[in-house]
């Protein structure tokens, strides 16, 4: 297969940007994204010329740092999967493919794709942490957990903070994310003590880190290559409600 490449290149923060072309040649179809763009990066250093910046880590789809905006959604559309596990059988061959970085005041740009995305981690500092007595670990059935209660929890904690949510939101609001990181702590006993505090604290962060509000258009579940729910954007703000209820 070969494909011609726009990506956005950016030699550095306060540099300004542009689409380059660039040719893909001798794709295989079973390459994954970003294997694509490792051949692609070797043809360049071959000659002499800057090697594409782009985040990657596990090429698992767990790390969620493969934050690649392909022909204009995050992640390149295709659903429950994340750039890293895109194949190129799933592209036309010889057709034109589109590459940015992930686009939000919240994550500037570093260098060609790559952004900084460390407003997420300060979001969950805010968090804080969960009470936990000290002494010899207790019985696993000491603590019954409700069986919704763990496999709605387990659905939040899929969340691997890759900030698609937020690169495709018109508002680049990361309410999907906080919603899934407070949603997989309150949903535990283990996370109750905190509850109020926590889900006060990460929405007062998300805000204060200059992401937009929530207007329910859906993209992010969409785009979410672990499919996280709508509905724990709705979970966070009943949670958040009754903390500002209790005083918050
Ligand atoms: S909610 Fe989905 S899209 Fe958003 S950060 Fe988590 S895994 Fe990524
Ligand atoms: S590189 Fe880890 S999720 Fe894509």
């Amino acid at each position: 297969m070969t494909f011609t490449l726009r990506i956005w290149r950016l030699k550095n923060a306060s540099a300004p940007g542009r689409f380059e072309t660039y040719p893909a040649k001798d794709v295989i179809p079973d390459m994954s994204f970003l294997e694509m763009l490792d051949v692609v990066n070797e043809d360049l250093i071959a000659r002499g010329e800057e090697p594409i910046a782009f985040d990657s880590d596990c090429r698992e789809g767990i790390c969620g740092m493969c934050s690649l905006v392909i022909n204009g959604v995050a992640h390149g559309g295709h659903r429950g999967t994340a750039a890293c596990q895109l194949h190129m059988r799933h592209f036309r061959d010889g057709s034109t493919i589109t590459i940015e970085p992930w686009r939000a005041r919240a994550f500037p740009v570093v260098k060609d794709l790559v952004t900084n995305r460390s407003a997420f981690d300060r979001i969950i500092q805010a968090g804080g942490f969960i009470s936990a007595n000290t002494g010899g670990a207790p019985d696993g059935n000491a603590l019954p957990v409700p069986k919704d209660a763990a496999e709605a929890s387990m659905d939040a904690a899929a969340c691997i903070g890759c900030g698609a949510c937020v690169a495709v939101c018109k508002n680049a609001s990361a309410m999907l994310f906080v919603a899934a990181k407070v949603s997989h702590l309150n949903l535990l006993p283990q996370g109750k003590a905190e509850k109020e505090r926590r889900v006060l604290n990460m929405v007062r962060q998300m805000d204060a880190e200059g992401f937009g509000n929530c207007t329910v258009t859906g993209s992010c579940e969409a785009v979410c290559p672990k499919e996280i729910s709508l509905s724990f954007i709705a979970r966070m703000n009943r949670d958040y409600g009754l903390a500002m209820l209790k005083g918050g």
